[in-house]
């Protein structure tokens, strides 16, 4: 069945637009918006591959999987992708990247690259919460753990992002005690 879904992706209103209720979301950004940051992974909702970030009313933001999640299950909702990381010129050309990108690129910490947008879409997450909630130094690596655990990587690079996200932690001020 054909119904319309409206939704703010990277700060920019999307649609409305006439959507069959079975389509995932993957499936929305990728054949009606022609956003593929977002990969495929599994397709079964267990890598992560696939997450975007879903900010809330309240101001909390959290991950969702868009490959077991209905595109109309996100009408109304405010959504980041991988594609809004960056900052971009007028032209639509990158002038600077994320310090979630800049540190996943200086620790070589992905190698295809399938996984990279659902850990950096997680770790975003993750740094917005330690802005509001720090965390004692000692804990930094379990709190990355819980946090990234379920992120899967076919490369097996875990330790370098694992590395590069403590890194980025302990060196951003006000995210650790
Ligand atoms: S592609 Fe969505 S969880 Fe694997
Ligand atoms: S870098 Fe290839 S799946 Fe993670």
């Amino acid at each position: 069945m054909m119904s319309e879904i409206t939704v703010t992706i990277n700060n920019k209103l999307v649609g409305p637009i006439e959507v069959d209720s079975n389509v995932m979301m993957i499936e929305f950004l990728h054949e009606y918006l022609n956003m593929t940051g977002t990969k495929f992974g599994c397709g079964e909702g267990i890598c992560h591959a696939c997450v975007v970030i879903v900010d809330n009313d309240d101001g909390t933001s959290s991950t969702v999987r868009t490959c077991i999640s209905g595109a109309h299950a996100f009408n109304n909702f405010s959504i980041r992708t991988i594609e809004g990381h960056a900052k971009l010129n007028a032209v639509g050309e990158i002038i600077q990247l994320s310090p979630v990108q800049e540190s996943f690129i200086k620790h070589f910490a992905f190698q295809c690259g399938w996984c990279t947008s659902g850990f950096t879409n997680e770790t975003t997450v993750l740094i917005e919460k330690l802005k509001k909630q720090p965390i004692k130094k000692e804990d930094v690596e379990s709190v990355i753990s819980s946090s990234l655990g379920e992120h899967v990587c076919r490369c097996t690079g875990y330790v370098k992002y694992y590395q590069a996200v403590k890194e980025l932690i302990l060196n951003t001020e006000g995210l650790t005690t």
